[in-house]
């Protein structure tokens, strides 16, 4: 049995056998995307985040969600995808009679990328729920799409080259889930689903299997951690006041 609000340094493959079944709440994933660009092509654009990619590509099977359905209570996930694994994961919900959106995260500022190609400015996120999961939140979170930069800022604070925006995460948080559920991202990266979970007062499970991003996400939970205490000191001390 696995501690709540912790990062593990594993292979989720192995850590989702410790969940207990039917105990997550929500599931906020953005695992390694099936790209198709060739090597010089993604050196070009990517540029020095080109090998961390490349590393990171491809090792998505759907057989984890497989594994993934039965550790929730009802089927409630986000899956961050590239254009190709729409299809199959549409495919794969709607075989378990789910309901199911796709949202998009629009870059403002992508590479131009050359040839024959439209510009690499979207990502896809596939909503899956089972029928008779609520979905919360207000007419600013449950837009569709979410339009950014592409995040130099936080990859360069982070150091993580597929770091994805909190705010957009957060509103997935807030759709949902309520606050004290259990919200588990088992490829964690940076820590971006856990630090929103944090901010929106959810429990939060995760794993991450390089030793370099789990330290780097376990920073970045320590300090939302302690700036939430603050938060709620200075809250206290104006009360007073
Ligand atoms: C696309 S990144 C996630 C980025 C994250 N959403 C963020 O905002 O920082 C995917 C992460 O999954 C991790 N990963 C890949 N295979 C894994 C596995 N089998 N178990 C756990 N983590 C894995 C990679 O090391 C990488 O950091």
């Amino acid at each position: 049995m696995l501690e709540i609000n912790k990062i593990y340094n594993m292979d989720c493959m192995e850590g989702i056998k410790l969940l207990e079944d039917k105990s997550i709440d929500l599931v906020i994933i953005d695992p390694p995307y099936k790209l198709t660009l060739s090597n010089r092509i993604y050196t070009k654009i990517f540029n020095k985040y080109a090998n961390d990619l490349l590393n990171l590509k491809d090792g998505f099977d759907l057989r984890i969600l497989d594994v993934l359905i039965p550790k929730m209570k009802k089927i409630n996930i986000y899956i961050y995808c590239s254009k190709r694994q729409v299809k199959e994961l549409l495919e794969y919900f709607m075989s378990k009679d789910c309901n199911y959106e796709i949202l998009t995260w629009h870059k403002m500022n992508p590479s131009p990328l050359i040839n024959n190609n439209y510009l690499p400015d979207t990502e896809y996120v596939v909503f899956a729920r089972e029928k008779g999961v609520r979905l919360n939140g207000n007419y600013h979170t449950k837009r569709k799409y979410y339009i950014s930069g592409t995040n130099q800022t936080d990859k360069k604070k982070y150091k993580h080259p597929t770091i994805k925006p909190l705010a957009f995460i957060e509103n997935h948080i807030i759709n949902s889930s309520n606050e004290g559920d259990l919200i588990l991202d088992c490829f964690a990266g940076s820590g971006t689903t856990l630090v929103g979970a944090i901010n929106q007062n959810r429990n939060f499970i995760g794993f991450e299997i390089n030793k370099e991003y789990y330290e780097i996400a376990q920073t970045r939970i320590n300090e939302a951690i302690n700036s939430k205490r603050q938060a709620s000191a200075d809250e206290k001390t104006r009360n007073k006041l």
